[in-house]
């Protein structure tokens, strides 16, 4: 079993992103950030945009930490308060005295980790498998990129939207609204063949730039989004997308009937049994039911004017 420390921020999408990339995913216990879970084959933690920590669960209780895990004999105890009320040098101390009846050393350099959640509902033992390496994230962010959209969601975000997707290595991703390639990036990064379209030329290129910028190849075009069936002729194994909102986007039709004429057209653009996921700053959205399967919706508050809902369809 495996368990995963979530951003807070977004806890019910990191867990979806989590699902998303886990083959059987089986969810057995949810403490607020903590989820625990099962998978047939362990995840790629790497992969994952909202996920902060991850590590292979031991238990809730000292007594039922199986220390045969560990290479060493030495053992670092780390423990990350997250809402518990207990002290956390207190229970450090304990773990450790438990831990030296044992046999064992506690060894504060050493590279062999027990890392506690200590949690409202009990601690949460494990060995660390994966630690997110947020600069990463940080080195692909809106402003560090050479054309700038200052509507571009958060890269780790992004991320986890592209997982949501389904996107993997060798899948074909589109993105018909890219601005300035935020989604596509993310997209490029796990491995996915990626294609966007904009009604701006500066967009269009400024696209290419960015994913030139960190080495990857797009496919990109200047168009209207409901023409691009005509420009591609083919269709992809998932659309990830982030519609145009507010008074920074220009908008050639009127934002809810531009909403509702594109998720119809979507569905000539996606192959059976692929992800849509749309985002936008309406809380309802008007689609063609009997095509598309809503899975999942999240909100994000972005800032106290803005909150902007992400829709994950399926398309039957
Ligand atoms: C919210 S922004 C996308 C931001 C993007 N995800 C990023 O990372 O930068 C929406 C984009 O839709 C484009 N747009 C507006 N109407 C369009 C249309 N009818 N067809 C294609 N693109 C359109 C705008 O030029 C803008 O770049």
């Amino acid at each position: 079993m495996y368990l995963a420390l979530l951003s807070g921020k977004n806890t019910e999408m990191a867990k979806d992103e989590i699902f998303s990339i886990s083959s059987s995913f089986k969810e057995t216990n949810l403490n607020g950030r903590i989820v625990v879970f099962d998978s047939c084959k362990t995840p790629d933690f790497s992969l994952l945009g909202l996920t902060h920590e991850a590590g292979i669960f031991l238990g809730k209780n000292i007594e039922d930490v199986d220390f045969n895990v560990f290479l060493s004999q030495n053992i670092k105890i780390s423990v990350l308060n997250l809402d518990s009320e207990q002290n956390s040098l207190l229970f450090s101390k304990e773990i450790g005295e438990f831990i030296s009846k044992k046999g064992l050393k506690v060894d504060f350099k050493s590279m062999d980790i027990l890392r506690v959640y200590l949690t409202k509902g009990g601690a949460y033992f494990t060995k660390p498998v994966f630690v997110q390496d947020k600069k990463e994230f940080a080195k692909r962010a809106s402003p560090k990129r050479n054309f700038f959209m200052p509507t571009s969601i958060d890269s780790m975000v992004a991320r986890a939207l592209v997982n949501i997707t389904g996107a993997k290595k060798g899948a074909t991703v589109l993105d018909p609204f890219c601005g300035s390639g935020g989604l596509l990036l993310e997209a490029a990064a796990v491995g996915a063949e990626v294609y966007g379209c904009d009604i701006e030329d500066k967009c269009v290129n400024g696209t290419i730039e960015n994913l030139e910028q960190f080495g990857y190849l797009v496919t990109a075009v200047t168009s209207d989004a409901m023409d691009v069936k005509k420009v591609f002729k083919k269709k992809f194994d998932c659309v990830v997308t982030d519609l145009p909102f507010g008074k920074s986007s220009k908008m050639l039709k009127e934002k809810q009937k531009l909403y509702k004429d594109f998720l119809y057209y979507v569905l000539g653009l996606v192959k059976k049994n692929g992800r849509v996921v749309i985002g936008c700053d309406e809380e309802k959205l008007d689609y063609p039911k009997k095509e598309l399967f809503l899975e999942n919706k999240f909100s994000i508050y972005i800032h106290k004017s803005m909150t902007r809902h992400f829709f994950v369809f399926t398309k039957k």
